[in-house]
C-alpha cells in the first residue's frame, strides 16, 4: 500500500477538511424557524475555531423547496428565506477573512418546475422549441397515456409526469429522475450548456472557491432513452454514467482553471464500480468526489481495510486525492448507524426501526472521526457530526417535508432525520437555533435531549465530541496536511485498522472486543476514548482509535 506517486500539487483541496452547511438547519438569525446566511455569518468564528478549511453550502438559490433547495428556480439569486445576493457576497468575503474557503452546490441535472425555462416551455404549448431544453417525450399506448419508458425516479414512482397543455388537453410527458418538481435538463441542448457555463462564471466572479456538483453522474442520458428492462446491468444504466458527461466536465474544468486561486470541483458520483468513479477524476475533469463506498461501509475492520485499499487504488492512476465521508444530508447520521447491529448503509433503506445503542454508536463515531481525519486526502464534516448528533427517528408524519416520504408512499421516511436544526445552546425553546422571541418554531422539531449536546454544552468539556473534533482537526493540520498522500498498512491484528503516515504518525483503530496494546515507545497524540493500562502497557479498548507518534515525540495527552 505504500506508493511512489506523489501528487503533482499540494493544492488545498487535496487535503482539505470541508464542513457541509445545510443552510436551513444551521442557524436562524431572523427568527422565522429556517436557517439563513446571516445565521452562518454569525457563526463563522465557531467554524474557524473548529479548524476546518472550507465550507460547502447546500443550495442557497431561489427555490420552491420541493426538495430542500435542490429544485432551483434561479441559479443566480439567493432564496429570500436564506437572505439576499448581497448577503451571500458578504458571507463569501467574510469567510475568506476567517481563512475559510467557500464551495457552492451546483445542481445541473434538473431545475425547478418553477424555473422560467420550464414555465415558458409549458406555457408555449406543443411544438415549442423551448421544450427541447428538457425531455418532453410523447407517451406510449394508443393515446400516449403510458410513460415513454420504464425509468423509475430515485425518489420512487415513475420518472415521468404527463403535461396538461395550456388548452387543457393531455400532452407529452417530461422526465424527472427525482421529484416531478425537478424536470431533468437536456444536456444535448446548447442552451443548457451555455447557461451552466455562464452560471459557473457568475459564482466564480463572486469569489467562490469551487463547486459541489449534484448528481454528477447523471447529466447525460443514453440516446433514444431506452428502457432499463427487468434485469438491468447496473454498470450500464441509460440514465447514469453515459460517456457524454465527461465532455461537460472537461469544458467546465477549462473555465475553472481560467480563474486564479486553486478553485475546485467535488462531484457527487454514486456509481457501482471504482473504474467508473475514477473516470470523473481524470486530470482534466473533476478534482475529487465523495467516497460513498466508505460512507456505506460497515463498522468492520476487514471491510474498512478493503475500502481504504480500494479507494487508494482507484484514485492513484488518475492522480486525484481520495475523500472520506461519514454522513451527509441524504444519509443516516453515523452515530445511529454505528449503534446498530447492521452498521452498513444503503441509500433508500434507512431502516429507521432498527434499534440503535447511542452509547456504542457515539463511541464508534468518535473513533471513525479520527480514522477519517488520519487518512490521506480530503475529509468532510457534516454539520452536527462534530456534536455527535444522532438521527432523529420519530419526526411525526405530518411534519415530514422530504419528498421521498410521499413518493415512496410512506415506506421511506426520508432524510429529514439528519436535517434537524442544530442545537447551539441549552437554554431556549429552539436550543439557540433561532433568536429569543422568534416568530416561528424550527422547521423541524428538535429532540429535547439535544440541549445536552449543544455547542454551548460541549465547548469547554474536554471529553466532548466537539473537543475531540477541534483537537483532531488541529493535530491533522499540524501533522498530516502537506504530507505525501501515502499510507502503509501495519498489522496490529485482524480486528484493527492500522496504518502509518510519513513522519512517524500511526493511526490504530481497534474494532474488536479485545483491547490492543500500544507499541512500546510510541507516544499517544490523541485518542477517541479513554485508554487502559495494564502490565503490558497502554491498551486501546474496543471501538477506539488512537493517533500515535512512533518516533516517541511527545505531545501526549489523555
Ligand atoms: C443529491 C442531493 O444530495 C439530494 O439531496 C437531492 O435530493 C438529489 N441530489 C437531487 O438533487
Amino acid at each position: 500500500m505504500t506508493d511512489t506517486a506523489t501528487p503533482s500539487t499540494t493544492a488545498w483541496w487535496r487535503h482539505a477538511a470541508i464542513y457541509q452547511i445545510y443552510v436551513r438547519s444551521f442557524a436562524d438569525a431572523d427568527g422565522d424557524g429556517t436557517g439563513d446566511l446571516a445565521g452562518v455569518r454569525d457563526r463563522l468564528p465557531y467554524l474557524s475555531q473548529l479548524g476546518v478549511d472550507a465550507l460547502w453550502f447546500t443550495p442557497w438559490y431561489t427555490s420552491p423547496m420541493a426538495d430542500g433547495g435542490y429544485d432551483v428556480a434561479d441559479y443566480r439569486d439567493i432564496d429570500p428565506r436564506f437572505g439576499t445576493l448581497a448577503e451571500a457576497e458578504a458571507l463569501i468575503a467574510e469567510a475568506h477573512t476567517h481563512g475559510l474557503r467557500v464551495l457552492v452546490d451546483l445542481v445541473p441535472n434538473h431545475c425547478s418546475d418553477q424555473h422560467p425555462w420550464f414555465r415558458q416551455a409549458l406555457a408555449d404549448g406543443p411544438g415549442s422549441p423551448l421544450r427541447d431544453r428538457f425531455w418532453f417525450v410523447p407517451g406510449r399506448g394508443a393515446n400516449g397515456e403510458l410513460p415513454p419508458n420504464d425509468w423509475q425516479s430515485y425518489f420512487g414512482g415513475a420518472a415521468w409526469t404527463r403535461v396538461t397543455e395550456p388548452d387543457g388537453t393531455p400532452g407529452p410527458w417530461y422526465l424527472h429522475m427525482f421529484a416531478p418538481e425537478q424536470p431533468d435538463l437536456n444536456w444535448e441542448h446548447r442552451d443548457v450548456r451555455a447557461e451552466f457555463e455562464d452560471i459557473l462564471h457568475f459564482w466564480l466572479r463572486k469569489g467562490v472557491d469551487g463547486f459541489r456538483i449534484d448528481v454528477a453522474h447523471g447529466l447525460a442520458k443514453k440516446p433514444g432513452l431506452p428502457d432499463v428492462g427487468p434485469d438491468p446491468d447496473l454498470t450500464d444504466l441509460p440514465y447514469q454514467d453515459c460517456d457524454d458527461v465527461h465532455e461537460i466536465y472537461r469544458e467546465w474544468r477549462k473555465i475553472l482553471d481560467s480563474y486564479d486561486g486553486e478553485r475546485t470541483f467535488v462531484g457527487e458520483v454514486w456509481l457501482p464500480t471504482p473504474d467508473q468513479f475514477a473516470r470523473y477524476l481524470r486530470p482534466d475533469e473533476l478534482h475529487s468526489a465523495f467516497n460513498f463506498e466508505f460512507l456505506c461501509c460497515a463498522w468492520d475492520a476487514g471491510a474498512l481495510r478493503d475500502v481504504i485499499k480500494g479507494t487508494l487504488a482507484a484514485h492513484l492512476p488518475v492522480g486525484a486525492p481520495p475523500t472520506w465521508v461519514l454522513s451527509n444530508h441524504d444519509t443516516i447520521r453515523h452515530v445511529t448507524r454505528y449503534g446498530r447491529e447492521d452498521t452498513s448503509f444503503e441509500m433508500g433503506d434507512k431502516r429507521l426501526s432498527d434499534p440503535s445503542d447511542p452509547v456504542l454508536g457515539r463511541r464508534r463515531a468518535r473513533a471513525a472521526a479520527l480514522l477519517t481525519m488520519a487518512l490521506p486526502g480530503g475529509v468532510y464534516v457534516y454539520q452536527g457530526d462534530e456534536l455527535g448528533l444522532p438521527e432523529v427517528q420519530d419526526i411525526p408524519d405530518a411534519l415530514i417535508q422530504d419528498p421521498t416520504f410521499a413518493r415512496s408512499l410512506g415506506t421511506d421516511r426520508g432524510r429529514d432525520g439528519c436535517r434537524v436544526p442544530l442545537p447551539w445552546t441549552g437554554a431556549t425553546a429552539s436550543l439557540g437555533f433561532s433568536p429569543d422571541g422568534a416568530s416561528a418554531a424550527p422547521w423541524l422539531p428538535q429532540p429535547a435531549d439535544w440541549a445536552a449536546m449543544s455547542v454551548e454544552a460541549q465547548l469547554d468539556d474536554p471529553e466532548s465530541v466537539l473537543t475531540l473534533y477541534r483537537e483532531a482537526l488541529a493535530l491533522r493540520r499540524a501533522r498530516l496536511v502537506g504530507l505525501p498522500e501515502t499510507l502503509a498498512l501495519a498489522d496490529a491484528g485482524a480486528d484493527t485498522v492500522c496504518f502509518d503516515r510519513p513522519g512517524g504518525f500511526r493511526c490504530l483503530v481497534n474494532i474488536g472486543a479485545e483491547a490492543v496494546t500500544v507499541p512500546a515507545g510510541a507516544h499517544v497524540l490523541l485518542s477517541s476514548g479513554p485508554l487502559a493500562r495494564d502490565a503490558d502497557g497502554l491498551r486501546v479498548p474496543a471501538d477506539t482509535c488512537v493517533w500515535l507518534d512512533m518516533n516517541g515525540t511527545s505531545g501526549a495527552r489523555r
